[in-house]
């Protein structure tokens, strides 16, 4: 079996410091990477920044900085923000490195040399803010503006020489890779926006600009810059070193498990990229995923809107952990989903503090009181007890398979059911009347903690800092979580010491006016 995962962000466009939405991409992100790596895969996970092109080069302009430093600076917040969100990221690309030019350039000779680029001249609507090209049946006026029905973006008239790429012929290679391929792009309803996209015709593509320099020249004619799309998307193969054919990243980690994306951006992932790919006869990633948009009162989060949730702010009122579990349960997986402070104070109340933090407390205590603070040695499993023991193990299989469908709404469901299940076990059981039957009493306090530890397993991906905190009851630590333990009903050392913890969650005081 391919014990190999490769999975990537959208590289992000440093022109402004980073949003929610960026963290929502790089928190889903890290909780695929941290599963698979607790089931024993290795993981190459890539993020970074994009930042060639019109838009980063006038966010520059108006700063009045060089466009380069302009950079430095915007993608270094990119970079503290993945040390925020505790990211398990293995690179952190920037599309101004030399390692990624190289990349670039060899591509875009592979597609000349094969035929696939031409020189002429593009006129038509441009948006800077999408970096995108638009036919007029995709543009609208509003206010006087022209911009993109899809985006809202607005779009300018360029005419300039331009070279293309050969799109048109890839239609029908296209529709045939995505027949053959059911799971290449997902969910559901994305690929079926995506069919219908390339149904209606694929037009040839301007990959280069001629008006601006702030991009990687194409080879042999310095006059232009690579489209800054191509030049991008290209630096999933530059950050395993692509060309270089010696190369174990390359090796091990091509085609990619998995482009991570928000579905704003499905048509240059779901198009324009495997067409790259196939006009230079390299294999295409397994899957692209896109998202849907954290939205706030309803809207996508913009700075002209003025509804932006500053991740950082959250997470200073907040904590981390939280914020990472309420984006991941929060928003049903693929689709949109509203965020807001208040639903964000009743998750931590209900789910963290009152579900899973007071699970570890009760059990501890009682254990620390009834059990000489040791895991006890001798107990006898009954039917009830392996009942709730070996749900875990009948649904390993199930999960695995529901996590590479990113099924991450059933992930969570599952944990909150199991939450609510172990309470009610214990609630049950009450060991607190079986004083006189310590071999009772020990067996509901063993399936109770070996309960904690495998959920504390499962929680690692989405809280891993609350998780190891958790784990320390039993003095586990991360080289001690694997996926595939979550069968092994014995796996806590009898007789061994319990530690006391401290409150995982605080509760939220709210005001009930
Ligand atoms: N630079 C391109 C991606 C190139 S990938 C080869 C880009 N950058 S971006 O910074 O504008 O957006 C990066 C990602 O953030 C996109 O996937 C986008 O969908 C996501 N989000 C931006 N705002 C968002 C929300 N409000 N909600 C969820 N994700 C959204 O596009």
């Amino acid at each position: 079996m391919d014990k190999n995962y490769y999975i990537t962000t959208p590289i992000y466009y440093p022109s402004a410091k980073p949003h929610m939405g960026h963290a929502y991409s790089s928190i889903i992100a890290d909780f695929f990477a941290r599963f698979k790596k607790m089931d024993g895969f290795n993981v190459y996970f890539l993020t970074g920044t994009d930042e060639h092109g019109l838009k980063i080069q006038r966010a520059a302009e108006k700063q009045n900085i060089d466009t380069l430093e302009f950079c430095d600076q915007i993608s270094q917040t990119f970079r503290n923000l993945s040390k925020t969100l505790n990211l398990t990221n293995t690179d952190f690309i920037r599309t101004t490195e030399e390692r990624h030019k190289k990349t670039v350039q060899y591509l875009w000779k592979e597609l000349e040399k094969n035929d696939y680029i031409y020189l002429s001249k593009y006129s038509g609507w441009y948006s800077v803010s999408d970096e995108a090209f638009y036919n007029d049946d995709e543009i609208e006026t509003i206010d006087e503006n022209k911009v993109a029905i899809s985006s809202k973006s607005k779009v300018e008239w360029i005419e300039e020489e331009s070279y293309f790429f050969r799109l048109s012929k890839w239609e029908k290679p296209l529709l045939d890779y995505y027949k053959s391929h059911p799971d290449f792009i997902a969910p559901e309803s994305r690929r079926n926006e995506v069919i219908s996209f390339v149904k209606s015709g694929l037009k040839d593509l301007s990959v280069s600009r001629k008006s601006f320099s702030w991009g990687i020249k194409v080879p042999n004619n310095n006059d232009h810059v690579i489209y800054v799309w191509l030049d991008a998307l290209t630096n999933y193969l530059s950050a395993l070193n692509f060309p270089n054919a010696n190369d174990e990243l390359f090796k091990n980690f091509w085609p990619a498990s998995i482009h991570l994306i928000g579905k704003d951006i499905l048509r240059f992932h779901a198009v324009y990229w495997p067409a790259f790919l196939l006009a230079a006869k390299i294999e295409l990633p397994t899957k692209v995923y896109g998202h849907g948009w954290i939205l706030s009162d309803n809207e996508k989060m913009s700075k002209s809107k003025g509804n932006i949730l500053d991740p950082l702010e959250i997470i200073k009122e907040y904590g981390l952990d939280p914020l990472r579990y309420y984006l991941i349960k929060e928003v049903s997986f693929g689709n949109d989903g509203n965020i807001s402070q208040e639903r964000l104070e009743d998750c931590i109340n209900s789910d963290l503090a009152n579900n899973f933090g007071n699970l570890c407390q009760r059990v501890t205590a009682f254990a620390i009181k009834n059990c000489e603070s040791k895991i006890p040695k001798q107990i006898d499993f009954q039917k009830e007890d392996l009942e709730i023991l070996n749900k875990y193990m009948n649904n390993l299989e199930n999960i695995r398979e529901k996590i590479d469908n990113q099924d991450i709404n059933f992930y969570i469901d599952y944990i909150i059911n199991s939450l609510f299940e172990a309470n009610k076990y214990f609630n049950d059981q009450e060991p607190w009347k079986k004083k006189d039957d310590q071999l009772r009493l020990n067996t509901i306090v063993y399936t109770t903690l070996e309960i904690v530890r495998k959920i504390s397993f499962l929680l690692f991906p989405i809280i891993p800092n609350s998780s190891l905190k958790a784990l320390k009851i039993f003095n586990l630590t991360e080289k001690d979580i694997n996926f595939s333990s979550i069968e092994n009903n014995d796996f806590l050392v009898k007789g061994s010491n319990i530690n006391k913890i401290d409150i995982l969650f605080k509760k939220i005081e709210k005001n009930n006016d």
